[in-house]
């Protein structure tokens, strides 16, 4: 396969917020009664807010309206961008910086495809907006993964073909997601949940461009 743009997933990928999310729902569901763990925030890992609620109030066998959720999403997002809000350049996960310039210098295009709303102030946190030919973002998009509609927006916007990328990803549905898009697909973490990537790495520590060809 010709690699001409690698697509990036933000949340798990680039930077660990899973840990800021989960302190903001186990909030949510202290205030409605039931312990939320962090097992069960395993299953909110690349999927959209509101979808995290739904998750969140099965574990708590509750049913609300569509305002109270609404409501209670808002409430969950304000807690979730104190702690945003005082991420640091130095939370990037390790070698994803250095491999963003090394491939950015050798002409392949970069994306980012995260379901976040709130992912250009993380990447201004980080200071690594700039690296960035195209952003997709949560406000941008109509379907969540594991509907493709990020990453070929992503692929528009750098004007490759969908054969020619490589996604990123850390969680489930957004591999299926790149799958979906006719793309090629790293799986960033654990193998356990990542079997269905084409490829799957620990982090970035020790990733080149050479490498990804060697392995996808
Ligand atoms: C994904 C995260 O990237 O973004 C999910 O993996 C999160 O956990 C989703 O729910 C939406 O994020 P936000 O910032 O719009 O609430
Ligand atoms: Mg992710």
């Amino acid at each position: 396969m010709n690699i001409k743009a690698c697509i990036f997933d933000l949340d798990g990928v680039i930077v660990d917020t899973a840990k800021y999310h989960f302190i903001a729902w186990r909030e949510i569901a202290l205030q409605l009664g039931f312990e939320f763990t962090e097992q069960h925030n395993e299953r909110l890992k690349g999927v959209s807010r509101m979808r995290s609620l739904d998750i969140l109030l099965e574990v708590g066998g509750i049913s609300l309206n569509a305002t109270t959720k609404e409501v209670l999403a808002e409430q969950k997002n304000l807690n979730y961008l104190t702690y945003v809000l005082q991420i640091t350049p130095n939370e990037i996960l390790p070698g994803a910086k250095e491999f963003l310039l090394e491939i950015k210098k050798l002409g392949i295009k970069t994306a980012l495809g995260s379901a976040s709303k709130n992912a250009v102030t993380i990447l201004n946190r980080l200071e690594i907006t700039n690296l960035f030919d195209a952003i997709v973002d949560g406000t941008m998009v109509t379907k969540a993964k594991p509907d493709p509609e990020i990453f070929l927006k992503g692929a528009e916007m750098v004007n490759v073909n969908p054969a020619n990328c490589i996604v990123f990803e850390d969680a489930e549905a957004g591999i299926e997601a790149a799958i979906a898009a006719g793309m090629k697909c790293v799986g960033v973490g654990s193998p356990e949940f990542l079997w269905n990537a084409n490829w799957i790495i620990p982090d970035f520590k020790t990733l080149s461009l050479a490498k990804l060809y060697e392995n996808i």
